[in-house]
């Protein structure tokens, strides 16, 4: 038995169609550090696909500013009021900033939905590599420190060039989704598969967030060897 194939499992009930995901549209998506490029390119990218989007930032004007810059109705609000008016809200601050962003939020994140994009990760000569947090990975960390949130993980791959590029109509890569509750997932695999050519994937639970946030050390290699804004496509599926 291939010990990845669970279809060997023997669940006997029918099962829902794994691609059928809820409708998301509607609900507001909110970027902790959406003033950087990764939280732009999201922002950018999930607003032309027609949902409200707040921006936030440590400093209100700056996401205002930002917001303005990208345009499709987005808007800017200190990350606190981000958090607070958005259902679903994204994280991505830098690793160095992660706990501290976070944990200051644990109240207006309570019962909110919150996907962790952070790759912990260092720079030396050698070039890129995972760090290993404490906790497990960035989105363990931030489990840990919002008990009363739906986290999950999801957005770790995506070249923040190609979401912020309007040249660039399609981007043909998958998502992979992690967290505790599949309703959770389904939510955010379908704001993934909002983007034209991008699937969201569910891809386990937030023990194994590790390895799928230490694989963009991999990818910045790529990138760096072929010049490229390598993405992740996961076959067979
Ligand atoms: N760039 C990519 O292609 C990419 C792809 C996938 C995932 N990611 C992940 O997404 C996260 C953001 O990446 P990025 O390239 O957008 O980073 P970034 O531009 O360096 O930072 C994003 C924003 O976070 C805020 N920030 C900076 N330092 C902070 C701190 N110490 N505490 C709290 N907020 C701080 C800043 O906004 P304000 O000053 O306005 O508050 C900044 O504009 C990272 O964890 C990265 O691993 C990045």
């Amino acid at each position: 038995m291939n010990t990845a194939d669970s279809s060997a499992a023997g669940n006997a009930a029918p099962k829902k169609d794994p691609w059928d995901l809820p409708d998301v549209s509607g609900m507001t998506v909110g970027v902790l550090g959406g003033t950087g490029d990764q939280g732009r390119g999201l922002a950018y990218r999930l607003a032309l696909s027609g949902l409200p989007v707040i921006i936030g930032s440590r400093a209100a004007e700056r996401a205002q500013q930002a917001a303005g810059e990208i345009g499709h109705g987005v808007e800017g609000a200190d990350n606190a009021e981000c958090a607070r008016r958005s259902d679903i809200v994204i994280v991505a601050v830098p690793w160095e900033g992660h706990a501290k962003t976070i944990e200051a939020l644990r109240e207006e994140l309570t019962g909110k939905l919150v996907v962790d994009c952070v790759n912990p990760l260092g720079f030396d000569k050698k070039g890129a590599y995972a760090l290993v947090p404490e906790e497990g990975s960035a989105a363990q960390q931030a489990a840990a420190l919002l008990p009363e949130s739906r986290v999950t993980a999801a957005f770790h791959h995506l070249s923040a060039v190609l979401l912020s590029d309007p040249e660039v109509t399609e981007i043909p890569t998958d998502v992979m989704v992690l967290g505790e509750k599949r309703a959770d997932c389904e939510i955010v695999q379908a704001l993934a598969s909002r983007i034209p050519g991008m699937r969201g994937v569910y891809a386990g639970r937030l023990r194994n967030a590790h390895q799928v946030e230490s694989l963009v050390a991999n990818l910045i290699s790529v990138n760096r060897r072929y010049k490229a804004h390598a993405g992740v496509r996961l076959t067979d599926i």
